[in-house]
């Protein structure tokens, strides 16, 4: 219980600290989840606040993953499952994220706490991944297209590089909840009238 079931229960309530909903309750006073997308992450943040407020919300939303690794770290010790146990921790947040317990479990779409994961459990993968999210941003100008090119990039770097299977399974795992929390943005794609940056 120590190993896993401690650092899953914290990792996932430090998931469910919603940045984009304190600073926009904190600053506008109104709930991020009744405008724009309905999402409550950066890429809404920047419709309701600005693009300097949702970069702070991306900023903090990917050091509370990161903060969740690093507790599975601290946690798991000398235990040999450390990679996976930070992974699990990593998972947790993301979750937390996605489905907050206080907020109703209706939260954001978890690429940014995928991105402070993934950051520190594979740093290349996570560089990789990002240059091309970005790329496709900067063309595209739809936000959630990078970021269903980021998560589909990680896991097959981690995989080319090596990792730990459990471990590409585990991000394989968060590319498919990715792809769930975006399936509005899909369909918005398909119908041409997804939202643009
Ligand atoms: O990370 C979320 C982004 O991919 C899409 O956000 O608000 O346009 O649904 P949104």
């Amino acid at each position: 219980l120590q190993t896993w079931g401690i650092p899953i229960v914290i990792s996932y309530l430090l998931g469910s600290i919603s940045f984009s909903y304190l600073l926009t309750k904190w600053l506008k006073g109104v709930d991020i989840r009744d405008y724009g997308s309905g999402n409550a992450g950066a890429t809404n943040t920047s419709r309701v606040l600005g693009k300097g407020p949702a970069l702070v919300v991306f900023l903090l939303d990917a050091l509370k993953g990161m903060a969740a690794v690093g507790f599975g770290y601290w946690m798991a010790g000398n235990s040999p499952d450390v990679k996976l146990v930070m992974m699990v921790c990593g998972i947790a947040a993301i979750i937390g994220h996605n489905w907050p317990v206080f907020l109703g479990f209706r939260g954001g779409k978890g690429i940014a706490t995928t991105v402070g994961v993934t950051c520190l459990i594979g740093f290349t993968a996570a560089v990789v991944a990002g240059v091309c999210a970005i790329l496709f941003i900067l063309f595209t100008r739809y936000v959630s297209v990078g970021s269903l090119v980021y998560t589909s990039i990680v896991p097959v770097m981690m995989w080319l590089l090596d990792y730990p299977t459990a471990v590409v399974w585990l991000m394989l795992i968060v590319s498919v909840m990715a792809l769930w929390r975006h399936k509005q943005n899909v369909i918005n794609l398909f119908k041409g009238n997804e939202r643009k940056i």
